[in-house]
């Protein structure tokens, strides 16, 4: 293991029933005004909305409302809440929802106590906020991205076309209960897993030159995912399964899979530049991008995809090279997108755009390139691998 310091900022409260049975005491513990956030109305509709506010009234507490939070949050609309946060001077922000409510509420929960302009401060001038922020708690209605457990937000700034990772308000508590992802639509469900199994792999594929206890960890978060998203497929409800994808889900995200070793996350890179572009789904982007990526990379670790094909996919390799069995891996990752029903080419995602050489182009020169993959790549390559994905 390399060193390490590792910190838990969020309290987890994991179950059924868990806001009725641990939100009276959290909010007994804090201000008065409290900023409940949200998306496009799914709450409205399954029931959430309402439980929630039936709790923040009895406790007394005076909500302003910041809603319309879309998927891919705009930094538009993190200067809406900030707003709202300043003028109701907001002493709780419980952000109600995916990985874009919570990562839209992590910024405004900086933003709002910050003077300097946070996309400026950590975009431009490579600062970190520094000023304590807005106590956030986040109610996680539709897990995959991890975003309820690590102070990473992702924000997509329209005028400059970069959808990118700034670092905000870790939120101070969350609140997981299965039930609560059960009226999520099956393509969620499945990209939000999905988005899970590429944390785990942009992990697990990041240099590390010794054996970790981090890639054993990873190793099972991946099989669990793999295993949990197969049940899904002929039952779309079963607790078991979702609970377990809730926890994979954090634990991909919460920096346990991290430590003592380098990421690669070059996947996600590539993805966030599609989505700045085509404002395409998260899970779903990675799933078309990955594959073919990991085609390009694998040569530079077969020793590595192929432990990757042994203990993920159950791949012997017996009677083939090390180079084929890591050629395998990546084959069977592919195969099981395909039986997800998740898309293999960009032209199945819903974009708002049509997907073009010369769009891809852009993505791929405005493509952030990191340095703890394997193999660096260039703004060439990322091109051919989009191109490849078309
Ligand atoms: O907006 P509403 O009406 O709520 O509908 C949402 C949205 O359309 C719906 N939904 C959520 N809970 C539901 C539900 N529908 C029915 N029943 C429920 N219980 O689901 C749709 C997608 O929600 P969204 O939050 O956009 O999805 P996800 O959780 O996948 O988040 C994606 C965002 O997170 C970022 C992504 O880049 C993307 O912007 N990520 C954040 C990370 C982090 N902070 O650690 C890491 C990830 O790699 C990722 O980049
Ligand atoms: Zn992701």
């Amino acid at each position: 293991m390399d060193s390490f310091v590792f910190e838990y900022p969020t309290k987890v409260y994991f179950g059924k029933g868990a806001a009725q049975t641990h939100l009276p005491g959290i909010l007994a513990a804090s201000g008065p005004r409290v900023m409940l956030a949200y998306g496009g109305g799914s709450i409205k509709k399954n029931g959430i909305y309402k439980e929630l506010m039936g709790l923040l009234k009895s406790a007394g507490k005076t909500v302003t409302e910041f809603s319309g939070i879309m998927s891919n949050p705009t930094w538009a609309k993190v200067q809406e809440g900030t707003k709202l946060a300043r003028e109701h001077e907001i002493d709780l922000v419980l952000a109600v929802g995916g990985g874009s409510v919570i990562d839209c509420c992590k910024v405004v929960c900086a933003q709002a106590v910050e003077d300097a302009d946070l996309w400026e401060l950590e975009m431009i001038q490579h600062k970190a906020p520094s000023k304590p922020s807005i106590p956030l708690g986040a109610v996680v209605t539709a897990s995959g991205t991890g975003a309820e457990m690590n102070g990473g937000a992702v924000i997509t700034n329209e005028e400059v076309k970069i959808k990118g990772g700034m670092f905000a308000a870790a939120p101070r508590f969350a609140i997981l209960d299965p039930q609560y992802t059960m009226s999520l639509p099956a393509s969620q469900v499945l990209s939000g897993a999905f988005d899970t199994l590429s944390h785990a792999m942009e992990t697990y594929f990041g240099r590390s030159d010794r054996d970790n206890v981090s890639d054993a960890v990873a190793e099972a978060v991946m099989q669990s995912t793999i295993s949990n998203m197969y049940t899904l497929l002929t039952d779309l409800h079963d607790y078991t399964a979702r609970s377990n994808l809730m926890w994979t889900s954090a634990m991909a995200e919460n920096g346990i899979l991290k430590v003592g070793r380098l990421t690669d996350f070059e996947c996600h890179q590539i993805e966030h530049q599609l989505g700045a572009y085509t404002d395409c789904n998260h899970g779903q982007g990675l799933a078309v991008i990955h594959p073919v990526y990991y085609r390009h990379i694998c040569k530079d670790a077969a020793e590595k995809f192929a432990r990757f094909a042994r203990n993920v996919w159950g791949i012997s390799g017996e009677g083939i090279s090390e180079e084929e069995t890591a050629r395998a891996g990546v084959q069977a990752l592919e195969d099981f997108i395909r039986a997800c029903g998740l898309p293999t080419r960009l032209s199945q995602l819903h974009t708002r755009t049509e997907i073009t050489p010369a769009l891809l182009r852009q993505v791929a020169d405005s493509t952030n390139l990191l340095q703890g993959g394997y193999r660096q790549l260039t703004h060439d390559e990322v091109y051919e691998i989009l191109m490849e994905c078309l």
